[in-house]
């Protein structure tokens, strides 16, 4: 696996020291032209961690929005799409959003080109489900909070934004990228009008085991004002 972040690595260093924080992504998914293996996350399945959270919970009975961050290949996208959700899907990467509609071409899934750092007005308050697997732990810290700020926006009332990625301690060595995520990090979601509903810190299968976060959040339902 660490051979296959050799390339990502390089890209990110180079976009990084122009100041440019994820003009990368393109660059790699390009590089890439359609191997998968050149992508160092593209498991091409449902992340096992989001899978698991997905079976512990009931299927939506009424027609519910699902927006996928940093949908990569699109796979958690087509898995929440097939338990009922209507699902937009996107990533900054226009070679990624190309090749998920390649690769799913019946999809229902609505994927599209966009930042998160800058979503889209039309997206704020609008999704039951939002899901960030792995995405905010490919971007510098200083850009996190932005980046939790937006996603939180995106949550409904009484809706639930889902967050996996790579744990670490402060004390910690800080490593290449990825890189790792602290509880601390997360806790500014908290701000931003969601409570948390759950927090796991656990080692994976993976061998060496990784560490990993999942994180729930939820936004209060809308109070409506009783009858007099
Ligand atoms: C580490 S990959 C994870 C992809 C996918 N979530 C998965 O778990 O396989 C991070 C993804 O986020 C995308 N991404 C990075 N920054 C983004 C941003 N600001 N807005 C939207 N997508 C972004 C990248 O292009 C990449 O596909």
């Amino acid at each position: 696996m660490d051979d296959r972040r050799e390339l990502p690595r390089k890209l990110a260093h180079e976009h990084l020291a122009r100041g440019d924080a994820t003009g990368w992504f393109e660059a790699l998914y390009a590089e890439a032209d359609g191997k998968e293996q050149v992508v160092p996350w593209a498991d091409m399945q449902i992340n096992p961690h989001f899978a698991a959270w997905l079976a512990a919970h009931p299927r939506p009975e009424a027609a519910k929005r699902a927006l996928v961050i940093g949908c990569g290949l699109g796979d958690d996208a087509e898995a929440l799409a097939a338990v009922g959700f209507q699902v937009v899907a996107f990533d900054v990467s226009p070679t990624a959003v190309a090749w998920c509609r390649d690769r799913f071409p019946a999809s229902t899934v609505q994927y599209a080109v966009a930042d998160l750092l800058k979503l889209p007005e039309d997206w704020i308050g609008r999704f039951e489900l939002v899901l960030e697997i792995y995405t905010v732990q490919v971007l510098p810290v200083e850009l996190r909070r932005q980046a939790f700020e937006r996603m939180a926006q995106a949550v409904a009332a009484d809706g639930t934004l889902l967050v996996i990625a790579r744990g670490r301690d402060a004390t910690d060595e800080p490593c290449n990228m990825p890189w790792p995520l602290l509880h601390d990090e997360l806790k500014f979601i908290e701000t931003c009008g969601l409570r948390e509903v759950s927090f796991e810190d656990f080692l994976d299968q993976e061998c060496p085991p990784v560490r990993r976060f999942r994180a729930e959040y939820r936004r209060p339902a809308t109070i409506t004002s009783a009858k007099s």
